[in-house]
């Protein structure tokens, strides 16, 4: 293309603020009929059945909704199914030679399951976890990279009934104990060691130290990822997966008759106070609705090349790598590695390669693409795309354009989505063969979710006005509690604004939202004191606590910064003690803390050393002023301050570094 078509197109784009679903999508999307809203509308919860006959029920429901105990509601109630057996067994009979799962490993090696092959092997690894002594709802925790074992390990715990908690491989040795002691958990699957950029990274060793701080006996089993390179081996008590597996050849283990609302997994995220919320998951609602939204939002059908590039550690890939796409018996493509590796098209390699037709990514990669610029993805055939997604955090229209436009090349519709660990599926986004798109507002609330903006007293905000956004129904793939933790379920969500007075139930994201006319949700983020970091959920508290657990260190401050690429930094202002040196060193044993307690995606892009923290009169520390402080932001009122004269201080701190 000429430079000067190329900047027409530009200009062009820029000025358009709306786009329609592209005509050749529509023609041969899953979900065309604009009546759908108002059956939702005029039947619910009733019509909430789309979603669950979407599945397999071994026990019909007798209730889609129960709801006389708010909040804890319980959905298909009186149903019964097994998510593997809706993931494999169901699709052996047509599909049972195509391929389920297409793994393309950070090397460029590659392999292909079958169902029919997936199916096997997680019969195999059901029985032997059976034989581990793993029963019914014993927790099994998985701390492993994007490797095919991962989905292989969760549908075989899903098989036998026993929840699995997947916790992130970025994650440190802490964070795994953390978890798996609050989630009772006495079995853990982990590897020995991953690729980054080529070079063996020992894995083992933290899965044991974190282990080490379980309570309790644990059993382990190993995959063998690195053969030869592996730098730590296996040692006695802990079992090699491919062993395990080789040794119940041929097993096969019956699918669990589980309840609808029986737990199917939990799932760790970051919360205001320092402890991680154990987010609770059910086998009917939410694999109900993953596998709806897979269907209606994603578009997938049996015969597509689906790629969700997120991580299986993250609820995204739990629900849209894993749940909702093999339960509609297509093909899910798992990349490990990283998108610029060997080279910055390597995304776009495997588009080409694979011809793959949806691609669901996030924001913090669509900047970086952007940046990296237009000619890695002209080097391939993209033409096999036909939807784009985006989750995380908010896509600002510039990225939208980039991405409609050097990806999509106009002719895909992109489904920004937004949604939460605690929702379990997508919410506000365009139903992308029914709405107008518009860049930056993810769209309207699905059919059948009610959500709104409102005002401190709980009333809608007007049209373009900032506020908080609520969701006012229940719907099948939320939550059902923290686990065994009831209270602070009702706490964090409710307490806020499901006032006796109003006697309505609302559900508080903690999200800042706006809403437009067309009722187009634009999510802003959020509204408590968790960030969110290339799209990675922490919490200010966590981060700050590892901070001031550091000697030398008499108070600290953690609040997020804008970054380019990542969308927010963590930027922590530290107070140190009498004596303790201000050194390079010391910075960096705070980062290694911070490291060792979380992981490295937690890692402070500045340490600030200052005497003493912006404070209100009556002590709190006022974090919008560090904010603003840590963006070179233009700063308000800082009259209410006790402490006015620091600010000062710690801007030049800032900008000096
Ligand atoms: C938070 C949830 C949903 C899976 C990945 C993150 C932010 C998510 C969007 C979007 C604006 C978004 C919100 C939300 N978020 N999607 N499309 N537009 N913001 O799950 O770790 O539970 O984080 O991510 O702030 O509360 P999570």
């Amino acid at each position: 293309m000429s430079d000067d078509t190329e900047v027409h197109l530009e200009a062009r784009l820029a000025e358009q603020d709306e786009f329609e679903p592209p005509e050749s999508f529509v023609e041969q999307a899953n979900v065309t009929d604009p009546g759908i809203e108002d059956e939702f509308e005029d039947n619910w919860p009733e019509a909430w059945e789309r979603a669950a006959d979407l599945l397999d029920w071994e026990t019909d429901y007798d209730e889609v909704l129960v709801d006389d105990n708010e909040p804890f509601y319980e959905w298909f109630v009186g149903g019964e199914l097994n998510a593997s057996a809706n993931c494999l067994d169901r699709h052996l009979d047509d599909r049972g030679d195509e391929p389920a799962i297409e793994w393309i490993g950070e090397l460029g090696e590659t392999r292909t399951y079958t169902y029919e092959e997936l199916h096997r092997e997680v019969n195999e690894f059901a029985a032997a976890l059976r034989d581990q002594g793993v029963t019914e709802d014993d927790v099994v925790a998985m701390y492993m990279p994007m490797i095919p074992e991962l989905p292989i390990a969760m549908l075989a715990c899903a098989r036998i009934g026993a929840p699995h908690a997947v916790v992130f491989a970025g994650f440190s040795a802490d964070a795994l104990a953390e978890r798996m002691n609050a989630s009772d958990s006495e079995h853990l699957v982990t590897v020995d060691g991953y690729y980054r950029r080529g070079d063996p990274l020992d894995h083992l060793s933290k899965a044991r130290e974190g282990r080490e701080q379980v309570d309790g006996d644990v059993t382990t089993v190993v995959v063998d990822r690195l053969g030869e390179e592996s730098p730590a081996d296996v040692a006695g008590g802990e079992h090699v997966y491919g062993d395990l597996v080789e040794e119940h050849a041929g097993a096969t283990v019956e699918p669990v008759t589980r309840d609808a609302e029986d737990m199917l997994f939990l799932m760790y995220t970051s919360g205001t106070t320092g402890k991680p919320k154990g987010v609770k998951h059910t086998t009917g609602g939410y694999l109900s609705y993953v596998t709806w939204t897979s269907h209606a939002v994603l578009d997938v059908k049996p015969e597509d090349t689906y790629w969700c590039s997120a991580d299986i550690g993250w609820i995204t890939g739990h629900s849209y790598i894993v749940y909702g796409p093999l339960a509609l018996g297509t093909t899910s493509v798992m990349y490990e590695g990283t998108p610029d590796y060997p080279d910055k098209d390597r995304l776009w390699e495997i588009v080409d390669d694979y011809d793959v037709t949806q691609l669901y990514t996030a924001p913090t990669a669509i900047r970086a693409f952007m940046k990296w610029g237009p000619e890695y993805p002209d080097r391939h055939d993209l033409s096999s795309l036909r939807l784009l997604g985006t989750v995380g955090e908010p896509i600002n229209p510039r990225a939208w354009k980039w991405y409609y436009r050097h990806i999509g090349n106009e002719e895909c519709p992109i489904v920004d989505t937004w949604w939460q660990t605690e929702t379990g599926g997508m919410m506000i986004t365009t139903l992308p063969a029914l709405n107008t798109m518009k860049p930056g507002s993810a769209g309207p609330p699905l059919p059948g979710i009610s959500a709104d903006v409102i005002d401190p007293s709980g009333d809608p905000v007007e049209a373009g006005r900032a506020g908080h956004l609520v969701v006012n129904k229940p719907w099948p793939g939320m939550l059902r509690t923290l686990y065994k933790n009831d209270e602070r379920f009702i706490n964090e969500y409710w307490d806020e604004y499901s006032n006796p007075e109003r006697d309505q139930w609302v559900y508080f994201p903690e999200d800042g939202a706006k809403i437009d006319d067309d009722g187009y949700i634009t999510v802003l983020g959020r509204v408590d004191d968790v960030l969110n970091v290339s799209g990675h959920r922490l919490g200010t508290m966590e981060i700050e606590s590892a901070t001031v657990g550091v000697e030398g260190v008499a108070e600290a401050a953690v609040v997020g910064g804008d970054h380019e690429i990542k969308g927010e930094a963590v930027y922590a202002y530290v107070i140190t003690e009498d004596g303790q040196e201000e050194s390079e060193a010391f910075r960096e044993e705070i980062i290694a803390a911070v490291e060792d307690a979380i992981g490295p995606i937690a890692r402070p892009e500045q340490v600030i050393f200052t005497p003493e923290l912006p404070k209100t009169r009556s002590g709190k520390i006022m974090r919008r002023l560090l904010e603003d402080i840590a963006n070179g932001d233009e700063l308000g009122n800082t009259s209410t301050l006790r402490n006015p004269d620091v600010v000062h201080d710690i801007q030049q701190k800032v900008s000096s570094e």
